[in-house]
């Protein structure tokens, strides 16, 4: 069956549509899941049309691609831990590069099957562009994984004239380009490209501490989407080319809230080398003799006596996997009369949303989640806070010392209430690599100890009062 052009074009706009509205449903928890649901049908319909678009010759390969790719995908979802997501949408946007370059590579060998009709110029030019990108891409993303994963050294790799080495091996991929588009016919070029880009986008990521590659993931996220997007021109597929920009901006978007949250620019981010060298207070001089330890009868004790709790999630939260039993926290508290809220720092955790995601799953109502701007002012009048495995992000060093590395950045201010409770399992800094001074605050009370076992040490405590 072969489709006319004119349907075709109308059910991609129909995709795109869908693709459009999924995104702007992304923007609210509560809208959220319909919005997945309504992306994944404009891409089902824009799949189902252009496997009836042309005369395909064979279904078998693209069934069998279809299988391999979707056992694989499915058990990947399944089974990957929270904690591991980041490194796994990494891998997602490598292979959506590396898609890419091949794509664009295979139709540039196509071309050679009818030599009387050169391919045009936007088809060789976004070749180009989708092998250099894609290529980037992929190395770029197989590094950020191998960074998150602990495969490869998550300390920023710095070495002599690496800016330069870049620029030449920009310039080079560049003149390659150029020679393709002048004689498309020498696919070898194209390969020695793709060779070139891929040292380029290791050499883009290494010398990125592995604290930062959440951002570079987002970065890449968009390079994979500005891949498709060049492909989507190669094979004249419109869909593609719209899907491509919608990924290629949201990802810029991303990457610039997660920058902003930071208070750092992305250029600090790429050539900074963050988590290199720090030179903040020592942590003895701001512990020795002022921390205080609590136990979980204590802790019961005083919620016993709160009217109004704060509960402020971190990255510790999301490694024991104590979401649930924050859940079974918060509703014993609240039959107990106490006003309970959740305080969500923008990069609490390791990705966008890393919070909002764990405590939905463990069914928080999403109105007591509150962002940074809208709870803070709300600390004076809060009795307990509970700090649950989050460290950076309640550091008041980010506002008092001006060499920090996380100088500047907004921060939940916990030190305003009344008492501040800090569950994890030592003095360990954060992600941030600092130590935090609200450890050793007259009014924190550190409960050491693995975030999910105390929540749940916890609750016994409250329940046997
Ligand atoms: P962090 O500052 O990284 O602190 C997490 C704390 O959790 C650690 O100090 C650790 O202390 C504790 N912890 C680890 N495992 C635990 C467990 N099983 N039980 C209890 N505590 C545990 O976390 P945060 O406050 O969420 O800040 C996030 C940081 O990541 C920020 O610096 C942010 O800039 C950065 N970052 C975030 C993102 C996004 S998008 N979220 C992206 C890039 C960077 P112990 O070892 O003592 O337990």
């Amino acid at each position: 069956m072969t489709l006319s052009p004119q349907v075709v074009n109308l059910v991609y706009l129909i995709a795109a549509t869908l693709f459009v509205f999924g995104l702007k449903g992304l923007t609210h928890p509560r809208t959220a899941v319909r919005g997945n649901l309504l992306g994944a049908l404009g891409m089902l319909l824009a799949v189902v049309v252009t496997l009836l678009h042309k005369d395909i010759v064979t279904y078998k390969y693209i069934v069998a691609g279809f299988v391999v790719g979707g056992v694989i995908g499915a058990v990947l979802a399944m089974k990957i831990a929270m904690t591991a997501m980041p490194q796994l949408v990494a891998v997602f946007n490598g292979f959506g590069g590396g898609a890419s370059t091949l794509v664009a590579g295979a139709a540039l060998i196509e071309t050679q099957m009818t030599p009387g009709i050169p391919p045009s110029l936007q088809m060789t030019v976004s070749t180009v562009a989708s092998g250099l990108i894609g290529a980037v891409t992929f190395w770029g993303s197989m590094i950020a994984f191998g960074k998150l994963q602990g495969l490869v050294t998550e300390r920023p790799v710095r070495y002599k004239g690496e800016q330069v080495v870049k620029i030449v091996l920009l310039l080079i991929s560049l003149y390659l380009g150029y020679l393709i588009v002048q004689d498309p016919y020498q696919t070898t070029n194209y390969w020695i490209l793709v060779a070139v880009s891929s040292v380029l986008g290791v050499l883009l990521v290494i010398p990125i501490g592995g604290a930062d590659m959440p951002v570079v993931i987002a970065l890449l996220n968009s390079y994979s989407g500005l891949a498709a997007a060049a492909t989507g021109f190669v094979l004249n597929n419109n869909v593609l080319i719209i899907s491509g920009s919608l990924v290629g901006a949201s990802g810029v978007i991303l990457t610039n809230i997660m920058c902003k949250a930071m208070n750092r620019s992305l250029a600090n981010v790429l050539f900074g080398g963050f988590g290199e060298v720090q030179e903040s207070a020592a942590a003895d001089d701001i512990y020795e003799g002022k921390v205080k330890a609590t136990s979980p009868e204590e802790v019961a004790m005083l919620l016993d006596g709160a009217r109004r709790v704060v509960i402020v999630p971190g990255y510790g939260m999301a490694v024991a996997q104590a979401q649930h039993a924050v859940r079974d926290l918060f509703h014993l508290l609240e039959s107990r009369g106490v006003e309970v809220e959740f305080a969500i720092h923008p990069v609490a955790g390791r990705m966008p949303g890393h919070m909002n995601v764990l405590l939905a799953e463990a069914d928080i109502p999403y109105d007591k989640l509150k962002e940074m701007d809208e709870i803070n002012p709300t600390f004076p009048q809060t009795d307990v806070v509970i700090v649950l495995g989050a460290n950076d992000v309640v550091n008041p060093l980010a506002k008092t010392d001006p060499n920090s590395p996380i100088a500047g950045m907004p921060i939940l201010e916990v030190d305003k209430a009344k008492t501040v409770v800090v569950i994890k399992r030592s003095l360990s800094p954060g992600f941030a690599g600092i130590p935090n001074p609200l450890f050793a605050a007259d009014n924190t009370l550190m409960l050491f100890g693995d975030a999910k076992k105390m929540v749940q040490e916890l609750i016994a405590a409250i329940k046997e009062m």
